[in-house]
This record gives structure tokens, sequence and C-alpha cells, in this order.
């Protein structure tokens, strides 16, 4: 089969990569199948789509907001039209579930319509004055050209989550997508282009984070970057950003637990459990990577979810039937083993899975089975640390007090769940948990796109994405005191 070559945007016009050189786009559940070539970009292509971007930034900035608007709900129909194709690309670029990867597809269209609505929301306030004479107000401006530099994990998701409010808001955009999965970041690309942006209002270059994604992140050009993914990536990026006076949003790693406390229906426990651990191969940073359980319930509640866990069918994404795909890559895979010995060797109890699977149609994918371990000890690494794969830690607790202080005992602080009937109690832990996105009695993934989303503490740097928030950060205020000449 043809394996098709595909291009950057930059300035409205699809081009190679300066270097003339492409990689690779594979298969994780069969790395035989490439997908697609992609333009190895580095230096010269960015310079050329932040030039691109800086040239295009007058008039859509100066557009009306309900013109911008109206591109992305043209973006949104088109991507719509198109989530069969898309999502299939997904599953086979990324590797989670056609359903997962469908969901993914339209949970995309539903948040570029929820920015173009944000576009006739009001954009400043009107404050009285020392001087009742002068008109004082506030707007909100764009901040400029805006770099976005997006994970593998939610590929239409992110990329769409923020470039729709970059967009919306009125910047211009760089996006480098995640070097993994560069096939649906061209189909979102392509969407909002034949929705009719103008040239070089929002340009894609694709390639490495150390070729691409660092010229972009050191560029004083780039009035804004937000980043999606790991701590150790995004810390750097941070600080380069804060270094040159730009503006930074960083979403990096979570470790988030799920709470059974002992009056819980264990039933919904063990379904939001194995949901939030299992879905998407557990390379989300909102999976469930602990569950802290009460006594009382311990047993009973770990046989729940090891019946379940053992259930999950595994495969390739692409089949029907298929509940959990691979890992994204070899180096993924790798790292989730490496845990999974690491777990053993400090002494938990592993009770379900714990190795790649390897045979038939697994051969050539980059399987690991669902992995449950238990008596875990907070203090383990696979209790801190996140792992980014299907790996769930039952951590014991004597009583609620415990349980809250295991559950804030991490760096992480994105996502985090209690299961109880009791509102006192679940209120309780609504207020103790040290996390920016808490669920009562529901899966610690998910994200709906009218709210904020973001994590305390290590999980993140403050600025949050979505709902409003998106506003906050893709603009700036100016203030505005109007007077009249004298009559
Ligand atoms: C979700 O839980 O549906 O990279 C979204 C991530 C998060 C997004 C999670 N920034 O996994």
């Amino acid at each position: 089969m043809d394996v098709p070559t595909y291009k950057n945007l930059i300035n409205g016009e699809w081009i190679a990569a300066a270097s003339g050189e492409t990689f690779e786009d594979t298969n994780p559940a069969d790395q035989r199948q490439v997908l697609g070539r992609f333009p190895s970009s580095g230096e010269p292509d960015v310079k050329r789509a932040i030039e691109a971007a800086e040239a295009a930034l007058p008039g859509w900035r100066g557009a009306s907001p309900l013109a911008r608007g109206t591109v992305l709900l043209k973006a949104a129909a088109i991507l719509e039209s198109r989530a069969d194709e898309v999502a299939r690309d997904l599953t086979l670029e990324e590797g989670k579930t056609l359903p997962e990867a469908k969901g993914e597809t339209l949970r995309g269209v539903a948040i570029l319509r929820y920015f173009a609505g944000q576009t006739s929301e009001p954009s400043g306030e009107t404050y009285p004055s020392a001087n009742p004479a002068t008109l004082l107000y506030t707007s909100r401006v764009p901040l400029g050209i805006v770099g976005l530099i997006t994970p593998w994990n939610f590929p239409i998701a992110i990329p769409i989550w923020k470039a729709a409010p970059a967009l919306a808001f009125g910047n211009t955009v760089v996006i480098k997508p995640a070097a993994l999965t560069p096939l649906t970041a061209q189909h979102i690309v392509e969407c909002l282009h034949e929705a009719g942006l103008p040239p070089g209002v929002l340009n894609l270059v694709h390639g490495s984070g150390r070729a691409v994604g660092n010229p972009l992140v050191a560029d004083r050009r780039v009035a804004a970057i937000s980043f999606t993914g790991s701590n150790g990536v995004g810390n750097g990026i941070a600080a380069a950003v804060q270094g040159r006076g730009g503006r930074v949003q960083c979403e990096m790693g979570g470790k988030n637990p799920v709470v059974v406390l002992e009056d819980a229906d264990l039933d919904q426990a063990a379904d939001l459990t194995i949901a939030g651990a299992f879905r998407s191969t557990g390379q989300k940073c909102t999976a469930t990577s602990r569950v802290i359980v009460l006594q009382p319930v311990l047993e009973a509640f770990t046989e729940k979810v090891l019946a379940r866990a053992r259930a999950l069918k595994v495969g390739p994404g692409i089949e029907t039937g298929t509940w959990m795909g691979p890992q994204v890559s070899a180096d993924q895979q790798k790292t989730v083993l490496d845990y999974i010995e690491i777990g053993k060797r400090e002494g938990a109890e592993l009770v379900l899975g714990g190795g790649a699977l390897t045979h038939d149609h697994f051969a050539h994918g980059y399987y690991v089975e669902p992995t449950v371990f238990t008596k875990v000890r907070n203090t383990m690494r696979i209790a801190q640390e996140e792992i980014f794969g299907p790996v769930l830690a039952i951590i014991p607790a004597a009583d609620r007090a415990e349980a809250l202080r295991l559950a804030n005992q991490v760096e992480f602080g994105l996502s985090a769940s209690v299961c109880t009937r009791d509102l006192r109690k679940a209120l309780e832990f609504v207020q103790g948990i040290e996390a920016g996105i808490v669920h009562v009695n529901g899966e610690t993934a998910g994200a709906e796109p009218q709210v904020p989303f973001g994590g305390f503490k290590a999980s993140g740097t403050f600025m949050r994405e979505q709902g409003k928030a998106a506003r906050d950060f893709y603009t700036q205020i100016k203030t505005v005191y109007l007077d009249l000449p004298p009559a």
C-alpha cells in the first residue's frame, strides 16, 4: 500500500519541511503498518510559521469576534461530517478503541461549538468612575501569537481545546502536535483551514519537541505557550517562557485517587475505578491510578474490581468488541513494564496481569495486561509516580481521615473521586482534597468544555483551560477611561 506523505501548513499553504526529511507515523497495535510520512521540521520551519502568524495577526485580531465564531462553527460541521474517518485514524495511530476515538472526535466538535458561542459573550465590564462624566470600561484583547504544544493521548480534544479559544479570542496560532499522533492533528487543521481561516491564522508544524517545540518556546514573538504533557518537559517550558516574559500554561501529570468509603455502592465504585484506570489503556493525565479503600470494604471491593478487570478484552482498538488497546509506543510499554517490576520489588502484591502480551495477534503491538497491585503503601513509587498505563494500585486505609491524608500525600493534584452515599462525608472530601477537579461517585477522568480544567500542585501552572478560564488565558485586559473634549 502506498504511504501518503503529509505537509506542514504555513501561511495557508501545504509545504514540506525545509530539511526535506520526513518521519513515519505507525500503528501501535501493529508497528508494521505505516500510516503516513510527516515533515521533520526544524527552526527554519518554525520561523516561517511565526512570520506567517505575525503577518496574519492584524486582520484576525481586527475581525469581528462573531465572524471568528462562524469559522469555528463551520469547522465543527466539517469535523462532524468526517467523524468516522477521523476516529478510525485516531485509533490506528494512537491505539485507543474505536468508540473512545469516536467519542473524542465528537467532543472536539462540541468544544468548537462551545468556543464559537463564546465569541458572542461579553468581552469586558463597565465601572463607575470617580469622574461621573468618564466612561470607564475594560476590554479583553488577544495576546498575539500563541504556540500550542499538544500530547498524543487526546490528539483531537486537546489541540481543539487549545486552538478553538486561541482563535475565537483573536490570536494567531502555531501548533506543534505530538510526533506520535500527527495524522489526527492533520485532520483538525484541515477542517479549520477548509472552514475559511485566512492564511497564516493557524499554522501547523510537525516534528519533535527538540527540533520544533524548543524554537517555538524560545521565540519572543510568541506571546504565550500552552502545553500538555509530562512534568519533565512542562517544567522546562514554563521556566523558558517565564524567563523571557511570556505567558505559559502547562497541564502535566496526575496520580488521581478514587477513595471508597465504607458506605459506598461497591458495584458503582468498581465500575468507575475500572473505567478510570483502564480506559485509553490508562494513558490519561486524569486516569485513576490509585484506589484508597476503607478496611471494612477492602476485600469485597477488591474482588469486584478483579472480576471486572479479568473480563476486559484487550486487542487492537479497531476491532469490534475490544475494550482496551495497546500502549502508544514501545517506549511507553517499556516504562509501564518497568514500573510493574518496581512495584513487585517494593513489596506490593501483584494480583492481576503484570506482563506484556506478545502471542498471536498481539505480536506486533505494544500491549500490557490490565494490572492490579494490592497491599500498596503510599510511599511506594507505584503509589507516587505517574505511570500512564493500565496499572492500578489498591491502597488500604483505616478510616476517612487516613484515606484523605493518603489521597493528598502525592506531589500531584489533578483529579480525585470519592464514593459514598453520605452527603456530609462527600463534602468533607470535596473540602479536604487537594485537586483541581473533584468527582463524587464519578470517574476521575473526563472533562466538559464549559468548565475550567486543570490541577493543583505539580499537575499544572495555575492557569486553567476550557470554560471561561480559557478566555483569561488567551486574552489580556485593556482598561479604557473615555472622556469627552470640552463642548
Ligand atoms: C479527560 O480526562 O477526558 O492529557 C481529559 C490528559 C488531560 C486531559 C484529560 N489533559 O489526559
